[in-house]
């Protein structure tokens, strides 16, 4: 797969990838660079959470600095809720940690018409609790306006999906990659043809989008994890998805 690398914005540092012509992949920051995109049928991000990342003991040394590397890369500050906009596009989908949902449960029934509380269950949990229940499933948000509403079979509209926690290799140096089995389920279950992730990481949304033939757009602001996306995504387009 050959890549076009384009700079659109001089002087703006966005770098802009396209692989073939329904894929463009911006490195930069999500929230400049989402408002000029325009509207999208669906965004499908996994921003960065807000929870205490502290604790852990033992378990969390021997954790080979996972829980590290999301305090070194900022992963547990959160993120601003206004990237969520019914302005621009149809519906969303928003991975959250539990300690979220007070606030962006309000925030998105102000914003679009309907929503489902949705979770991926962990066939593999972390075992500990941490003063907390154990981390044995993740919440998701899937929010739409009219006309946006699921997408899918009876069986894809499940609110659940089981999937083991991506470890080892799979995860691309990335700390929080999501579970191919979980992105596949989640682009079924969006209306239309085009999906923005505005938090790709390693780019798992892209590739399931790609996979099921949508188009796709995809903002990452760390370099390292910018080119893992690229090179993903290219090999799904490749029909070769790794
Ligand atoms: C939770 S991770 C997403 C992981 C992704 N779902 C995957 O499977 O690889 C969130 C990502 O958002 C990126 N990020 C955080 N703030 C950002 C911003 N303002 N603009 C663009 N990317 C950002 C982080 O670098 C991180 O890779």
């Amino acid at each position: 797969m050959t890549f076009t690398i384009e700079n659109e914005l001089p002087g703006s540092g966005i770098l802009t990838v396209r692989l073939g012509n329904r894929v463009t992949l911006s490195c930069g920051d999500a929230y400049a660079i989402r408002p000029t995109l325009g509207w999208m049928d669906a965004d499908v991000m996994d921003p960065p959470y807000l929870f205490r990342a502290e604790g852990g003991g033992q378990y969390r040394k021997a954790r080979q600095g996972g829980m590290d590397q999301i305090v070194d890369e900022q992963l547990h500050k959160g993120f601003d809720h206004a990237i969520l906009n019914p302005l621009l596009c149809g519906a969303a989908v928003v991975f959250c940690h539990n300690d979220q949902l007070a606030k962006l449960l309000p925030y998105l029934d102000g914003s679009f018409e309907r929503l489902a509380l949705c979770m991926w269950r962990k066939k593999n949990p972390q075992p500990l609790a941490n003063k907390h229940y154990r981390p044995d499933s993740e919440f998701y948000v899937h929010c739409w306006s009219r006309g946006y509403h699921p997408q899918g079979t009876l069986a894809d509209k499940a609110r659940t999906v089981d999937a083991y926690s991506v470890r080892g290799k799979a995860k691309f140096g990335h700390p929080t990659v999501k579970p191919d089995a979980v992105m596949d389920k989640i682009v079924r279950n969006v209306a239309g043809s085009t999906i923005c992730d505005p938090f790709m990481g390693t780019g798992s949304t892209g590739v399931a989008a790609v996979k099921a033939g949508k188009a796709f757009v995809g903002i990452e602001q760390n370099p390292t994890h910018f080119e893992t996306a690229c090179h993903r995504i290219a090999a799904a387009l490749e029909g070769t998805a790794q």
